[in-house]
């Protein structure tokens, strides 16, 4: 991270030099700035004076040149000065409108110390750096010679002058003065002042026509243009051929003194160069700090014919020369640009370049770096990788051997059910025949049903907790009375308080609140607590169970409350813990069943709390109503009725049992087929139950085969078996035609509702959980029978309609089908036997004997005749066929067998019955 941030520092650093240096070099060519205030223009000469000013500016990249044009307003040009100060110009470059109104702001820019350059013209104050400008006491005077040179007798002069005050116009005049009034042969006529536009020329008309035409000889005009326009007005009056003209400034080019000249229109014109380009020389040296002389005249000459041409063509050299220059700097400056922008195109190249090199410096570190870090983190991911291997073997192990330990507890405890309930069906036996006695049960006897009791409920506790643990509760809740049901669980520990002289009392605001309870659950809660309550409250005490439903509120509150040892207060939040014990409790205790209770109640959506201030009061509270339950958890169960109810039952359900036991009767002894592998429940059943039936035993190593063998009339299979389990040999046997039709009953300690519902998928009849009661296995049994014997009745009088009914399992519906489609193709075969029938549905003729009969109630044979002598019996009714027609073709050997069959079955010979039922006459 250190590193990308020093990278971009870096590169930051990298283009901040490199702009920074193309600005520097920017920088180095310090502009140099120049303003120039041009007193007025629209004037050849004064643009001559920009242009050559322009020029040479031009020659010097650094220079920004700025023209300013005051139009001859004096208060303009004073303007022009103050913005050049205030733009803090370099060096500023004046042609003065006049002398004397201007001179304080020059004065002020030259004591700010800006360097000043008249140009032109002088002002009144020495506060300049520099003039520029021809010799105008010169040019007067060149004028004033050249007529004295060309004049032989005498020569008349008028003087036009320029219209201004400024310094050319004064000494111009000055200098041609000196002349004429050194020579007598010059008369100075008249000297007229020019106005804007140029000449007044009404009055220069005037003097024209007051001095007549032979009285003028020359015309002296301060410039060539006023000069011009003179001798326009002198042709006008046919005068220009008497008077020569002479002007001043000498410009080359259309219009200009030099051509005037060549044209004949000027005698001669003096040269008045503009001193543009001097003038920039000047800035220039003066910014480069160096001495410039004061006054810098420019020379003067006099062109007439003699020169004029010449002149002209120095001058026209001068101007290409110049048109050079100028082409010559616009691609300097076009090369100029290019080398910029190349320039910096070149910077932005190598700009990119240092980038892209450092970056590809910093990609290969940066790959390095990653290989390392790489190495790094697999060096790292393997140690930890083995260490997870390790904590994972270890974390394996652990549950192993926690597995182990559960799985053999767990099968301990299953193991121990099987003995008790052994104990308890035999005690019930001692019991039952105690009481067919008239004998009152001894009191060890009692005992022993007590405390077997009670390790039973301890070994369900220790279940429980395990499926507590492992979260496989499923609840299955039922619509209860809960007055009923608490009643019904007092009841148990009514005898306890008896002897023990506690007073033990429930109470309830409202009877006949019903809600929804796992009844097995609730009842373990309730045992729980009550034994809990009767365990530390001492004898002459008090057990009181409080029934509360709280009418504005959706609960119910069942307080357990006893006057009892009670809990250190520090402890009560720790009472559910599992395996806890109280501090104060010196009894045995596994300290599980109060967290069972707790989870029970929760499973609920209830909560379970406690206090204990005298004594100990564990309050539950349950939701009314049944929306906190999943659908599926809700259950369908008899409601609670009390004993005189309970007793009214059992005496119906002895009544029905007579009434099957009379049915049962005329059966031979019905076939049990026991399959359990202990010895001891094997044999205890083996002897309980041969006083009333055939019994056959397997201890589940051949249970299928002995199924298969034996086809009995109902197996009792226990679950947990050596070789196949009991859901296995279940499907086997109900998927089998043979045993299809058996019902089975299934032995089991497990009673989840998990291999409840595999019981059921399996094909089992009915599912007993261990510890099962002898009577109620008992009662199973003849009741499962019961049930066959009474589909047998009905099936056998009702032969043709069974194809109709769906009361048999599939594979019996689809059997009986099959057997009535072969026995009605062989109606009328009297050879068809039960072999051949055997054969065809592949079973053997005992496997197909006992299967017709357990379904039917009837021997095959008889199945068969049945099923001839209805059909003939129908035959009789609705056809005119002779009785011997129909005993053959019923598959009857001969007329009188049918015969004696027919009577046997229906009670009238064929003939009879034809006479009574027959719908069709006969011949
Ligand atoms: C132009 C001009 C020139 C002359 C100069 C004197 O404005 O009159 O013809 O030579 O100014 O300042």
């Amino acid at each position: 991270m250190n590193f990308v941030k020093t990278y971009v520092i870096f590169l930051g650093s990298v283009a901040f030099i490199i702009i920074s240096c193309s600005d520097r070099i920017a920088e180095t060519k310090d502009n140099i700035r120049i303003g120039f205030s041009q007193c007025f223009s629209d004037h050849p000469w004064r643009d001559a004076m920009n242009h050559s000013m322009r020029i040479q500016a031009s020659l010097y990249p650094e220079v920004e040149l700025e023209i300013y044009e005051a139009h001859n307003d004096i208060q303009r040009q004073i303007e022009h000065v103050e913005k050049m100060i205030n733009d803090g110009v370099d060096v500023l470059i004046i042609s003065p409108i006049e002398t004397d109104m201007i001179v304080p702001a020059l004065e002020k820019a030259y004591d700010l110390g800006i360097p000043i350059i008249l140009i032109d013209r002088k002002i009144n104050s020495q506060k300049y750096s520099s003039y520029v400008g021809g010799d105008n006491l010169e040019v007067g005077r060149n004028a004033g010679n050249y007529i004295i040179s060309s004049t032989l007798d005498k020569a008349n002069v008028i003087e036009l002058m320029g219209g201004d005050k400024s310094t050319p116009v004064m000494e111009r005049s000055k200098g041609f003065r000196q002349i004429v009034s050194q020579a007598p042969s010059i008369v100075l006529l008249k000297s007229l002042k020019g106005i804007e536009t140029g000449i007044p020329k009404e009055q220069f008309s005037t003097v024209l026509d007051s001095l007549g035409q032979n009285n003028i000889d020359y015309i002296y005009a301060f410039n060539d243009q006023l000069a011009l326009q003179a001798w326009q007005v002198a042709r006008e009056k046919g005068l220009e051929k008497q008077i020569k003209f002479i002007g001043v400034d000498g410009l080359n080019g259309p219009n200009g003194g030099i051509d005037l000249v060549r044209e004949g229109i000027l005698e001669a014109t003096i040269l008045y160069p503009t001193g543009g380009a001097e003038a920039i020389e000047m800035a220039m040296e003066i910014v480069a700090g160096k001495e410039v002389p004061k006054d810098n005249i420019l020379n003067t000459t006099v062109i007439d014919l003699r020169n004029a041409d010449m002149m002209k063509n120095q001058f026209d050299k001068i101007n290409n020369q110049q048109l050079d220059i100028e082409q010559q700097i616009a691609a300097l400056r076009i090369l100029e640009e290019r080398y910029f922008a190349q320039n910096t195109l070149m910077k932005v190249t190598m700009a990119l370049l240092a980038i892209i090199l450092s970056l590809t410096f910093y990609s290969i570190y940066s790959i390095f770096a990653i290989r390392k870090k790489n190495r790094q983190l697999q060096l790292t991911n393997k140690k930890v990788t083995v260490q997870r291997n390790q904590i994972k073997k270890i974390a394996d192990e652990l549950k192993q051997t926690s597995e182990a330990k559960y799985n053999f507890f767990t099968g301990i405890s299953h193991e121990f059910k099987t003995p008790i309930t052994l104990i308890l069906s035999s005690l019930e036996s001692i019991r039952e025949m105690a009481r067919a006695k008239g004998s009152r049960i001894v009191e060890e006897v009692e005992l022993i049903n007590n405390n077997s009791n009670r390790l039973l409920r301890l070994i369900n506790n220790l279940l429980d907790f395990r499926k507590v643990e492992d979260r496989k509760f499923n609840l299955t809740v039922s619509h209860t009375n809960l007055f009923a049901f608490s009643k019904s669980v007092y009841e148990d520990f009514k005898h306890e308080a008896k002897r023990r002289n506690i007073s033990f009392e429930i109470s309830c605001n409202n009877k006949d609140l019903e809600v929804y309870l796992d009844r097995n659950l609730m009842d373990k809660v309730y045992f729980n607590l009550l034994s809990n309550a009767f365990k530390f409250t001492p004898d002459n005490g008090r057990v009181h169970i409080v029934i509360h439903d709280e009418i504005d509120k959706n609960t119910v509150t069942v307080s357990f409350k006893d006057t009892g040892i009670g809990i250190p207060k520090k402890e009560l939040a720790n009472i559910f813990q599992p395996f806890f014990k109280g501090s104060n409790n010196r009894k045995n205790s596994t300290g599980i069943g109060l967290h069972l209770s707790k989870e029970f109640v929760e499973l609920h959506k209830g909560t379970l709390v406690v206090s204990s201030v005298h004594g100990t009061d564990f309050s539950m509270t349950l939701k009314k109503g049944n929306t906190h339950f999943d659908e599926d958890e809700i259950i369908q169960e008899p409601d609670l009725v009390d004993e005189a109810v309970i007793e009214f039952n059992q005496n119906a359900y002895v009544e029905d049992a007579y009434r099957m036991e009379e049915i049962m009767e005329d059966q031979e002894q019905y076939c049990i087929l026991i399959i359990e592998d202990n010895p001891d429940l094997l044999s205890f059943l083996e002897k309980k139950l041969k006083v009333e039936f055939d019994i056959n035993l397997s201890d589940g190593t051949d249970a299928v085969e002995k199924a298969l063998e034996i086809i009995p009339d109902i197996i009792i299979c226990d679950l947990i078996l050596p070789d196949k389990n009991g859901f296995e040999i279940c499907e086997i046997l109900k998927k089998d035609l043979r045993t299809s039709h058996v019902p089975i009953i299934v032995l089991t300690a497990m009673n989840d509702k998990q291999s409840y519902l595999q019981g059921l998928q399996s094909g089992a009849d009915l599912y007993l959980t261990k510890p099962f009661s002898y009577s109620i296995l008992v009662q199973s049994i003849k009741s499962l029978l019961y049930n066959r014997e009474k589909l047998r009745f009905y099936y056998t009088n009702n032969i043709y309609k069974i194809e109709q009914t769906d009361s048999f399992g599939n594979l019996e519906q689809q059997f009986i089908n099959t057997l009535n489609t072969i026995i009605k193709e062989n109606l009328d075969n009297s050879d068809f036997s039960v072999e051949q029938l055997a054969d065809t549905l592949h079973v053997s003729r005992v496997q197909l004997y006992r299967k017709v009969k357990a379904i039917l109630g009837l021997s095959i044979s008889d199945y068969i005749s049945n099923f001839r002598l209805e059909k003939a019996k129908t035959m009789l009714e609705i056809t005119s066929l002779s009785i011997s027609e129909i005993a053959y073709g019923n598959g009857f050997s001969s007329p009188n067998y049918f015969s004696t069959s027919f009577k046997n079955k229906f009670g009238n010979s064929p003939a009879a019955y034809r006479k009574v039922h027959g719908i069709v006459s006969t011949s």
